[in-house]
Protein backbone atom coordinates (compact mmCIF):
# COMPACT_ATOMS: atom_id res chain seq x y z
CA UNK A 1 0.00 0.00 0.00
CA UNK A 2 1.61 3.03 -0.79
CA UNK A 3 2.49 5.45 1.62
CA UNK A 4 -0.38 7.76 2.75
CA UNK A 5 -0.47 10.59 5.44
CA UNK A 6 -2.40 13.39 6.38
CA UNK A 7 -1.40 16.84 6.85
CA UNK A 8 -3.03 19.00 9.80
CA UNK A 9 -5.62 20.78 7.23
CA UNK A 10 -6.65 17.91 5.94
CA UNK A 11 -4.22 17.93 3.04
CA UNK A 12 -3.47 14.21 1.92
CA UNK A 13 -0.85 13.19 -0.60
CA UNK A 14 0.97 9.83 -1.50
CA UNK A 15 3.88 9.78 0.28
CA UNK A 16 5.69 6.84 -2.18
CA UNK A 17 4.37 4.69 -4.63
CA UNK A 18 3.86 0.57 -4.64
CA UNK A 19 6.81 -1.53 -5.96
CA UNK A 20 7.11 -5.27 -6.02
CA UNK A 21 11.48 -4.72 -6.76
CA UNK A 22 13.47 -4.34 -3.61
CA UNK A 23 12.85 -4.46 0.06
CA UNK A 24 14.58 -2.51 2.42
CA UNK A 25 14.54 -2.84 6.39
CA UNK A 26 16.23 0.17 7.78
CA UNK A 27 16.22 -1.16 10.78
CA UNK A 28 17.43 -4.15 10.66
CA UNK A 29 19.40 -3.49 8.06
CA UNK A 30 18.09 -5.88 5.86
CA UNK A 31 18.23 -5.46 1.63
CA UNK A 32 16.13 -8.06 -0.66
CA UNK A 33 15.56 -8.36 -4.28
CA UNK A 34 12.83 -10.22 -5.61
CA UNK A 35 12.74 -11.86 -1.96
CA UNK A 36 16.42 -12.37 -2.39
CA UNK A 37 19.01 -11.44 0.04
CA UNK A 38 21.90 -9.20 -0.90
CA UNK A 39 24.22 -11.24 0.83
CA UNK A 40 23.06 -14.49 -0.95
CA UNK A 41 23.07 -12.29 -4.59
CA UNK A 42 26.79 -10.69 -4.13
CA UNK A 43 28.33 -14.64 -2.90
CA UNK A 44 26.11 -16.93 -5.52
CA UNK A 45 24.71 -14.79 -8.29
CA UNK A 46 25.86 -12.69 -10.49
CA UNK A 47 25.28 -9.04 -12.10
CA UNK A 48 23.04 -9.95 -15.48
CA UNK A 49 21.32 -12.87 -13.38
CA UNK A 50 20.36 -9.94 -11.01
CA UNK A 51 19.39 -8.12 -13.68
CA UNK A 52 16.96 -10.68 -15.29
CA UNK A 53 15.95 -11.09 -11.42
CA UNK A 54 15.41 -7.51 -10.99
CA UNK A 55 13.59 -6.99 -14.30
CA UNK A 56 11.06 -10.19 -14.39
CA UNK A 57 10.73 -11.05 -11.00
CA UNK A 58 12.20 -14.72 -11.23
CA UNK A 59 15.79 -16.26 -11.09
CA UNK A 60 15.83 -17.30 -14.92
CA UNK A 61 16.85 -21.05 -16.11
CA UNK A 62 19.51 -21.85 -17.67
CA UNK A 63 18.15 -21.30 -21.18
CA UNK A 64 16.96 -18.03 -19.85
CA UNK A 65 20.08 -17.10 -18.81
CA UNK A 66 21.64 -17.85 -22.41
CA UNK A 67 19.03 -15.85 -24.69
CA UNK A 68 18.96 -12.54 -22.03
CA UNK A 69 23.18 -13.25 -21.87
CA UNK A 70 23.30 -13.65 -26.01
CA UNK A 71 20.34 -10.24 -26.27
CA UNK A 72 22.95 -7.81 -23.73
CA UNK A 73 26.05 -9.40 -25.39
CA UNK A 74 24.87 -8.34 -29.11
CA UNK A 75 23.51 -4.46 -27.91
CA UNK A 76 26.80 -3.48 -26.54
CA UNK A 77 28.45 -1.43 -29.47
CA UNK A 78 26.73 2.25 -29.16
CA UNK A 79 25.84 3.86 -33.06
CA UNK A 80 28.72 5.43 -34.42
CA UNK A 81 27.92 8.62 -34.85
CA UNK A 82 27.37 8.85 -31.07
CA UNK A 83 31.56 9.01 -31.06
CA UNK A 84 30.72 12.55 -32.10
CA UNK A 85 28.81 13.23 -28.91
CA UNK A 86 32.19 12.45 -26.86
CA UNK A 87 34.62 14.82 -28.68
CA UNK A 88 32.36 17.59 -28.04
CA UNK A 89 33.21 18.01 -24.62
CA UNK A 90 36.53 19.17 -22.82
CA UNK A 91 39.12 16.98 -22.09
CA UNK A 92 38.74 17.47 -18.76
CA UNK A 93 34.96 17.01 -18.40
CA UNK A 94 33.67 14.71 -15.36
CA UNK A 95 32.64 11.61 -16.91
CA UNK A 96 29.77 11.76 -15.05
CA UNK A 97 28.43 15.31 -17.19
CA UNK A 98 29.26 13.35 -20.77
CA UNK A 99 27.16 10.14 -19.05
CA UNK A 100 24.20 12.52 -19.00
CA UNK A 101 24.76 14.00 -22.48
CA UNK A 102 25.22 11.06 -24.56
CA UNK A 103 22.82 8.84 -22.75
CA UNK A 104 20.07 11.94 -23.12
CA UNK A 105 21.22 11.78 -26.88
CA UNK A 106 20.20 8.17 -27.18
CA UNK A 107 16.69 9.62 -27.51
CA UNK A 108 17.69 10.72 -30.39
CA UNK A 109 18.91 7.31 -32.34
CA UNK A 110 16.19 5.26 -30.86
CA UNK A 111 13.03 7.37 -29.57
CA UNK A 112 11.80 7.21 -32.92
CA UNK A 113 10.84 3.57 -32.77
CA UNK A 114 9.94 3.33 -29.30
CA UNK A 115 6.31 3.18 -28.37
CA UNK A 116 6.73 3.08 -24.68
CA UNK A 117 3.42 1.22 -24.53
CA UNK A 118 4.37 -1.72 -26.80
CA UNK A 119 5.66 -4.37 -24.40
CA UNK A 120 7.95 -5.33 -27.23
CA UNK A 121 9.32 -2.05 -27.50
CA UNK A 122 9.85 -1.41 -23.96
CA UNK A 123 12.33 -4.42 -23.92
CA UNK A 124 13.99 -3.06 -26.27
CA UNK A 125 14.64 -0.17 -24.86
CA UNK A 126 15.61 -2.17 -21.51
CA UNK A 127 18.25 -4.01 -23.43
CA UNK A 128 19.84 -1.24 -25.40
CA UNK A 129 20.33 0.64 -22.16
CA UNK A 130 21.49 -2.21 -19.95
CA UNK A 131 24.26 -3.74 -22.19
CA UNK A 132 25.30 0.10 -23.74
CA UNK A 133 26.40 1.38 -20.83
CA UNK A 134 29.21 -0.04 -19.81
CA UNK A 135 30.80 0.96 -23.33
CA UNK A 136 29.44 4.81 -22.56
CA UNK A 137 30.80 4.42 -19.19
CA UNK A 138 34.74 3.67 -20.55
CA UNK A 139 34.09 5.55 -23.27
CA UNK A 140 33.64 8.52 -21.60
CA UNK A 141 36.66 7.59 -19.01
CA UNK A 142 38.67 7.06 -22.66
CA UNK A 143 37.92 10.32 -23.86
CA UNK A 144 38.69 12.32 -20.43
CA UNK A 145 42.64 10.40 -20.55
CA UNK A 146 43.19 11.15 -24.19
CA UNK A 147 43.05 7.44 -25.15
CA UNK A 148 41.21 5.59 -28.10
CA UNK A 149 38.07 4.61 -27.64
CA UNK A 150 37.97 0.45 -27.48
CA UNK A 151 35.24 -1.72 -28.66
CA UNK A 152 32.98 -4.40 -26.73
CA UNK A 153 33.66 -8.02 -27.36
CA UNK A 154 31.10 -10.52 -27.52
CA UNK A 155 33.94 -13.33 -26.38
CA UNK A 156 34.09 -11.42 -22.53
CA UNK A 157 31.68 -11.49 -19.70
CA UNK A 158 29.94 -8.06 -18.48
CA UNK A 159 31.79 -7.12 -16.15
CA UNK A 160 35.52 -8.21 -18.02
CA UNK A 161 33.97 -5.97 -20.92
CA UNK A 162 33.85 -3.23 -19.50
CA UNK A 163 37.15 -3.51 -17.66
CA UNK A 164 38.78 -4.55 -21.18
CA UNK A 165 36.77 -1.40 -22.55
CA UNK A 166 38.32 1.02 -19.93
CA UNK A 167 41.77 -0.40 -19.42
CA UNK A 168 43.39 -1.82 -22.73
CA UNK A 169 44.88 -0.19 -25.26
CA UNK A 170 45.99 -0.88 -28.56
CA UNK A 171 49.68 -0.98 -27.54
CA UNK A 172 49.80 -3.63 -26.14
CA UNK A 173 48.29 -7.07 -25.10
CA UNK A 174 45.62 -6.78 -22.18
CA UNK A 175 44.29 -9.83 -19.96
CA UNK A 176 41.14 -9.23 -17.61
CA UNK A 177 42.77 -10.09 -14.22
CA UNK A 178 39.58 -12.43 -12.92
CA UNK A 179 39.99 -11.48 -9.18
CA UNK A 180 39.32 -8.03 -10.79
CA UNK A 181 36.40 -9.00 -13.09
CA UNK A 182 34.64 -10.82 -9.62
CA UNK A 183 35.28 -8.21 -7.48
CA UNK A 184 34.03 -5.51 -10.46
CA UNK A 185 30.69 -8.06 -11.23
CA UNK A 186 29.81 -8.05 -7.32
CA UNK A 187 29.96 -4.27 -7.21
CA UNK A 188 27.46 -3.81 -10.02
CA UNK A 189 25.41 -6.38 -8.24
CA UNK A 190 25.54 -4.45 -5.22
CA UNK A 191 24.60 -0.94 -6.31
CA UNK A 192 21.88 -2.69 -8.79
CA UNK A 193 18.60 -1.23 -7.41
CA UNK A 194 17.32 0.84 -3.74
CA UNK A 195 14.13 1.00 -3.55
CA UNK A 196 12.87 4.70 -3.97
CA UNK A 197 16.27 6.70 -3.44
CA UNK A 198 16.61 9.94 -5.09
CA UNK A 199 17.75 8.42 -8.44
CA UNK A 200 15.12 5.99 -8.82
CA UNK A 201 12.18 8.12 -8.10
CA UNK A 202 14.06 11.16 -10.13
CA UNK A 203 13.40 8.09 -13.36
CA UNK A 204 9.81 7.20 -11.95
CA UNK A 205 8.79 10.89 -11.73
CA UNK A 206 10.42 11.66 -15.21
CA UNK A 207 8.79 8.61 -16.65
CA UNK A 208 5.30 8.99 -15.39
CA UNK A 209 4.98 12.21 -17.62
CA UNK A 210 5.74 9.33 -20.55
CA UNK A 211 8.80 10.41 -21.46
CA UNK A 212 10.97 8.59 -23.60
CA UNK A 213 13.29 6.07 -21.57
CA UNK A 214 16.62 7.02 -22.45
CA UNK A 215 15.90 10.64 -21.07
CA UNK A 216 14.43 9.56 -17.94
CA UNK A 217 17.62 7.63 -17.29
CA UNK A 218 19.42 10.36 -18.43
CA UNK A 219 17.76 12.33 -15.50
CA UNK A 220 18.25 9.49 -12.54
CA UNK A 221 22.22 10.24 -13.77
CA UNK A 222 22.27 13.55 -13.51
CA UNK A 223 20.06 13.13 -9.82
CA UNK A 224 22.77 10.56 -8.75
CA UNK A 225 25.76 12.79 -9.33
CA UNK A 226 25.00 14.81 -6.08
CA UNK A 227 27.72 13.97 -3.38
CA UNK A 228 24.87 13.10 -0.78
CA UNK A 229 23.83 10.38 -3.03
CA UNK A 230 25.77 8.39 -5.72
CA UNK A 231 28.59 11.05 -5.82
CA UNK A 232 29.51 10.07 -2.21
CA UNK A 233 31.26 7.30 -3.27
CA UNK A 234 34.00 9.65 -4.59
CA UNK A 235 33.92 12.29 -2.34
CA UNK A 236 34.42 9.09 0.72
CA UNK A 237 37.67 8.22 -1.01
CA UNK A 238 38.72 11.81 -1.35
CA UNK A 239 37.81 12.49 2.01
CA UNK A 240 39.95 9.06 2.99
CA UNK A 241 42.75 10.76 1.22
CA UNK A 242 43.05 13.97 2.89
CA UNK A 243 42.90 12.43 6.49
CA UNK A 244 45.44 10.43 5.09
CA UNK A 245 46.93 8.95 8.47
CA UNK A 246 45.30 7.08 11.25
CA UNK A 247 46.38 9.52 13.88
CA UNK A 248 44.22 12.59 12.02
CA UNK A 249 41.15 11.08 12.49
CA UNK A 250 39.82 12.19 16.00
CA UNK A 251 40.11 15.78 14.01
CA UNK A 252 37.97 14.76 11.23
CA UNK A 253 35.66 12.92 13.34
CA UNK A 254 35.21 15.94 15.39
CA UNK A 255 34.62 18.50 12.36
CA UNK A 256 31.45 15.54 11.57
CA UNK A 257 29.99 16.49 14.55
CA UNK A 258 30.22 19.87 14.61
CA UNK A 259 27.08 21.30 13.40
CA UNK A 260 29.02 24.86 12.53
CA UNK A 261 31.00 22.65 10.02
CA UNK A 262 29.98 21.75 6.92
CA UNK A 263 31.83 18.67 6.82
CA UNK A 264 30.23 15.00 7.12
CA UNK A 265 31.45 11.89 6.99
CA UNK A 266 31.11 10.60 3.78
CA UNK A 267 30.12 6.86 2.92
CA UNK A 268 28.22 7.29 7.00
CA UNK A 269 24.46 7.78 7.61
CA UNK A 270 21.83 7.08 5.48
CA UNK A 271 18.06 7.80 4.65
CA UNK A 272 16.45 4.79 5.38
CA UNK A 273 19.35 2.45 7.20
CA UNK A 274 19.62 2.91 10.96
CA UNK A 275 21.73 -0.52 10.90
CA UNK A 276 24.21 -1.67 8.63
CA UNK A 277 23.89 -1.18 5.47
CA UNK A 278 24.20 -4.78 3.83
CA UNK A 279 25.70 -3.89 0.91
CA UNK A 280 28.57 -2.09 2.90
CA UNK A 281 29.79 -5.47 4.94
CA UNK A 282 30.14 -6.99 1.56
CA UNK A 283 31.77 -4.42 0.28
CA UNK A 284 34.59 -4.13 3.53
CA UNK A 285 34.81 -8.09 2.80
CA UNK A 286 35.38 -7.38 -1.11
CA UNK A 287 37.91 -4.94 -0.21
CA UNK A 288 39.93 -7.06 2.36
CA UNK A 289 39.63 -10.14 -0.53
CA UNK A 290 40.88 -8.10 -3.29
CA UNK A 291 43.50 -6.18 -1.83
CA UNK A 292 45.49 -8.81 -0.22
CA UNK A 293 44.90 -11.07 -3.40
CA UNK A 294 46.55 -8.11 -5.11
CA UNK A 295 49.16 -7.95 -2.50
CA UNK A 296 48.30 -4.47 -1.74
CA UNK A 297 46.44 -5.38 1.89
CA UNK A 298 48.51 -2.88 3.48
CA UNK A 299 46.60 -0.34 1.70
CA UNK A 300 46.78 2.87 3.59
CA UNK A 301 43.77 4.24 2.60
CA UNK A 302 42.07 1.22 3.73
CA UNK A 303 43.65 1.32 7.25
CA UNK A 304 42.73 4.91 7.42
CA UNK A 305 39.16 3.58 6.23
CA UNK A 306 38.90 1.01 9.14
CA UNK A 307 40.17 2.45 12.35
CA UNK A 308 37.53 5.77 11.12
CA UNK A 309 34.78 2.92 11.28
CA UNK A 310 35.98 1.38 14.27
CA UNK A 311 36.63 4.58 16.24
CA UNK A 312 33.33 6.70 14.74
CA UNK A 313 31.01 3.31 14.93
CA UNK A 314 32.24 3.51 19.29
CA UNK A 315 31.87 7.18 19.11
CA UNK A 316 28.00 7.84 21.25
CA UNK A 317 27.32 11.04 18.41
CA UNK A 318 27.00 8.22 15.37
CA UNK A 319 25.70 5.45 17.70
CA UNK A 320 22.70 7.79 19.11
CA UNK A 321 22.28 9.24 15.34
CA UNK A 322 22.28 5.18 13.98
CA UNK A 323 24.82 6.34 11.76
CA UNK A 324 26.67 3.71 9.91
CA UNK A 325 28.99 3.20 6.73
CA UNK A 326 26.86 2.44 3.96
CA UNK A 327 27.32 1.20 0.78
CA UNK A 328 30.03 4.10 -0.46
CA UNK A 329 32.34 3.75 2.50
CA UNK A 330 34.65 1.21 1.08
CA UNK A 331 33.63 0.97 -3.13
CA UNK A 332 35.82 3.57 -3.75
CA UNK A 333 39.19 1.85 -2.19
CA UNK A 334 38.16 -1.43 -4.00
CA UNK A 335 37.96 1.20 -7.47
CA UNK A 336 40.91 3.04 -6.89
CA UNK A 337 42.79 -0.67 -6.44
CA UNK A 338 41.35 -1.78 -9.42
CA UNK A 339 43.00 1.66 -10.98
CA UNK A 340 40.20 3.47 -11.53
CA UNK A 341 39.94 7.48 -10.85
CA UNK A 342 38.10 8.95 -8.55
CA UNK A 343 36.30 10.41 -11.38
CA UNK A 344 34.68 7.33 -12.61
CA UNK A 345 33.22 5.85 -8.96
CA UNK A 346 29.87 7.25 -9.72
CA UNK A 347 29.71 6.48 -13.53
CA UNK A 348 30.01 3.23 -12.52
CA UNK A 349 27.91 3.32 -9.92
CA UNK A 350 25.00 4.92 -12.47
CA UNK A 351 26.20 1.86 -14.88
CA UNK A 352 25.03 -0.90 -12.16
CA UNK A 353 22.14 1.52 -10.95
CA UNK A 354 20.72 1.24 -14.75
CA UNK A 355 19.33 -2.16 -14.57
CA UNK A 356 16.82 -0.87 -10.88
CA UNK A 357 16.43 2.67 -12.93
CA UNK A 358 14.53 0.87 -16.09
CA UNK A 359 13.11 -2.20 -13.82
CA UNK A 360 11.42 0.25 -11.97
CA UNK A 361 9.96 2.64 -15.01
CA UNK A 362 8.81 -0.62 -16.74
CA UNK A 363 7.12 -2.07 -13.46
CA UNK A 364 5.42 1.48 -13.29
CA UNK A 365 4.55 1.07 -16.91
CA UNK A 366 3.04 -1.93 -16.75
CA UNK A 367 0.74 -2.09 -13.77
CA UNK A 368 -0.38 1.85 -13.16
CA UNK A 369 -1.03 0.61 -9.50
CA UNK A 370 2.69 1.68 -9.15
CA UNK A 371 2.64 4.70 -10.57
CA UNK A 372 4.23 7.40 -8.47
CA UNK A 373 1.95 10.31 -7.38
CA UNK A 374 2.56 13.93 -8.48
CA UNK A 375 4.03 15.39 -5.36
CA UNK A 376 2.06 18.03 -3.45
CA UNK A 377 3.26 20.66 -1.03
CA UNK A 378 2.68 22.31 2.34
CA UNK A 379 1.96 25.71 1.24
CA UNK A 380 3.55 28.43 3.52
CA UNK A 381 3.93 31.77 0.99
CA UNK A 382 1.85 34.32 1.67
CA UNK A 383 -1.66 34.57 1.50
CA UNK A 384 -3.75 36.37 -1.05
CA UNK A 385 -2.88 40.18 -1.35
CA UNK A 386 -3.28 43.01 -3.77
CA UNK A 387 -1.10 44.28 -6.49
CA UNK A 388 0.97 47.44 -5.63
CA UNK A 389 2.12 49.62 -8.38
CA UNK A 390 5.82 50.46 -8.25
CA UNK A 391 5.43 53.90 -7.96
CA UNK A 392 3.40 52.78 -4.74
CA UNK A 393 5.87 50.80 -3.18
CA UNK A 394 8.41 51.95 -0.53
C1 LIG B 1 23.44 6.56 -1.20
O1 LIG B 1 18.56 6.44 -0.70
C2 LIG B 1 19.37 5.49 -1.03
O2 LIG B 1 19.07 4.31 -0.95
C3 LIG B 1 20.72 5.96 -1.51
C4 LIG B 1 21.72 4.85 -1.77
C5 LIG B 1 21.32 4.03 -2.94
O3 LIG B 1 21.79 2.88 -3.06
O4 LIG B 1 20.63 4.57 -3.84
O5 LIG B 1 21.81 4.02 -0.62
C6 LIG B 1 23.10 5.42 -2.07
O6 LIG B 1 23.16 7.68 -1.56
C7 LIG B 1 24.06 6.29 0.15
C8 LIG B 1 24.31 7.61 0.96
C9 LIG B 1 25.60 8.25 0.39
N1 LIG B 1 25.80 9.58 0.98
C10 LIG B 1 26.79 9.78 1.85
O7 LIG B 1 27.50 8.90 2.33
C11 LIG B 1 26.99 11.25 2.23
C12 LIG B 1 27.18 11.35 3.75
N2 LIG B 1 25.90 11.00 4.38
C13 LIG B 1 25.02 12.10 4.70
O8 LIG B 1 25.06 13.19 3.87
C14 LIG B 1 23.68 11.63 5.20
O9 LIG B 1 23.87 10.55 6.01
C15 LIG B 1 22.60 11.29 4.21
C16 LIG B 1 22.34 12.38 3.24
C17 LIG B 1 22.92 10.04 3.48
C18 LIG B 1 21.34 11.09 5.03
O10 LIG B 1 21.10 12.36 5.62
P1 LIG B 1 19.99 12.51 6.71
O11 LIG B 1 18.71 11.99 6.20
O12 LIG B 1 20.02 13.89 7.28
O13 LIG B 1 20.54 11.51 7.77
P2 LIG B 1 19.88 11.28 9.09
O14 LIG B 1 18.48 11.81 9.16
O15 LIG B 1 20.09 9.86 9.39
O16 LIG B 1 20.77 12.23 10.05
C19 LIG B 1 20.55 12.18 11.40
C20 LIG B 1 21.56 13.10 12.00
C21 LIG B 1 21.49 14.52 11.48
O17 LIG B 1 21.92 15.35 12.56
P3 LIG B 1 20.75 16.07 13.44
O18 LIG B 1 20.01 16.97 12.50
O19 LIG B 1 19.91 14.96 14.02
O20 LIG B 1 21.55 16.84 14.50
O21 LIG B 1 22.90 12.66 11.73
C22 LIG B 1 23.62 13.67 11.03
C23 LIG B 1 22.58 14.59 10.43
O22 LIG B 1 23.13 15.88 10.31
N3 LIG B 1 24.39 13.00 9.99
C24 LIG B 1 25.72 13.02 9.92
C25 LIG B 1 26.03 12.23 8.80
N4 LIG B 1 24.90 11.77 8.25
C26 LIG B 1 23.88 12.26 8.99
N5 LIG B 1 26.66 13.61 10.67
C27 LIG B 1 27.96 13.40 10.28
N6 LIG B 1 28.33 12.66 9.20
C28 LIG B 1 27.40 12.06 8.46
N7 LIG B 1 27.75 11.32 7.39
Amino acid sequence: QAGVFTYDPGFTSTASCDSAITYIDGGEGVLLHRGYTIGDLAEKSHFLEVCFLLLYGELPTAAQMEKFEGLVTRHTMVHEQMLKFFTGFRRDAHPMAIMVGVVGAMSAFYHDSIDINDAHQREVATIRLIAKMPTIAAMAYKYTIGQPFVYPRNDLDYASNFLNMCFSVPAEKYEVNPILSRAMDRIFTLHADHEQNASTSTVRLASSSGANPFACIAAGIACLWGPAHGGANQACLEMLREIGTVDRIPEFIARAKDKNDPFRLMGFGHRVYKNFDPRAKVMKQSADEVLELLGIENNPTLQVAKELEKQALQDPYFADKKLFPNVDFYSGIILEAMGFPTSMFTPIFALSRTVGWISQWKEMIEDPAMKIGRPRQLYTGATERDYVNVEDRG
